[in-house]
């Protein structure tokens, strides 16, 4: 039975007393619950450390993640992050291939697939991005695209690395528009790339694998997207900047 993960990447957002206020109020949350669910956040870098400690003292499960990392080990590439170092402050997670940083740093596979490598490599858990776009979804592409997305990363794994990995589906036409997949194209998608994880990986794998919604994740439409049997969790981005939202979707989790 998959455990399911609610994430939030926050992006670029909140100034650090914002954002220590923010997370002060999720650690309370989580605190205060018997939470179904796995809980982590994304913040920006700067913030993991003092996040981290601040989680580690008032013993709380939520996971620390980063938005991004290096595809390299380290030298002289200036504003770079590398995995080593994410790992050293407390991330346990990182976001790559967000179609964010697809779309604005240009970045490819091939990139994608090094940041994949660095991660494993130093014990940090991937959580790897695919969708669509929007014409792909009009044109009825979207799982070709989706196929190529993870053909030329996450696929080039070997058993045991790919045991390690989570997946986020977000089509880009959800991401911050408010406009959502309904439940029925999102558990499409899931069980196609289940399916596609079956066939390359063998079932245990492929049953043990969480794959994550993303795009448009709020309150009121958490209960149904998670109550769809291959959507193990939300990567949230908008709804994970309120404790309140956030809760909401973690309290969805059945
Ligand atoms: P959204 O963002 O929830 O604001 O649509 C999701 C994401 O970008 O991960």
């Amino acid at each position: 039975m998959r455990k399911k993960l609610i994430a939030g990447n926050w992006k670029m957002n909140l100034d650090w007393n914002e954002a220590m206020t923010l997370f002060a109020n999720l650690i309370q949350f989580e605190t205060s619950k018997q939470s179904k669910a796995d809980v982590a956040v994304f913040p920006p870098s700067a913030y993991i450390r003092h996040f981290y400690e601040l989680a580690s003292d008032r013993k709380s499960s939520i996971g620390i993640g980063a938005q991004d990392c290096s595809e390299y080990n380290g030298g002289a590439y200036t504003g770079e992050l590398a995995a080593s170092m994410i790992k050293s402050v407390g991330a346990s997670y990182c976001l790559v291939g967000h179609s964010e940083r697809r779309e604005y740093h240009h970045e490819s596979n091939d990139v994608l697939s090094e940041k994949v490598e660095r991660l494993l490599e130093n014990d940090v858990i991937p959580v790897f991005c695919c969708g669509e776009s929007l014409d792909h979804r009009e044109s009825g592409n979207h799982t070709f695209v989706t196929d190529n997305q993870l053909d030329g990363t996450i696929f080039e794994l070997n058993e045991e690395q790919f045991s390690n990995v989570v997946i986020a589906y977000e089509p880009v036409w959800a991401i911050g528009t408010g406009k959502t997949a309904s439940p029925d194209q999102a558990q499409d998608m899931h069980a196609f790339i289940r399916g596609l994880v079956q066939s390359k990986y063998g079932a245990t794998i492929a049953n043990n694998t969480r794959i994550l919604y993303g795009g448009s994740m709020k309150p009121s439409n958490a209960h149904e997207l998670l109550s769809q049997p291959d959507v193990d969790g939300g990567l949230i981005g908008g709804a994970s900047l309120k404790v309140d939202d956030f809760g909401a979707i973690i309290n969805a989790c059945s």
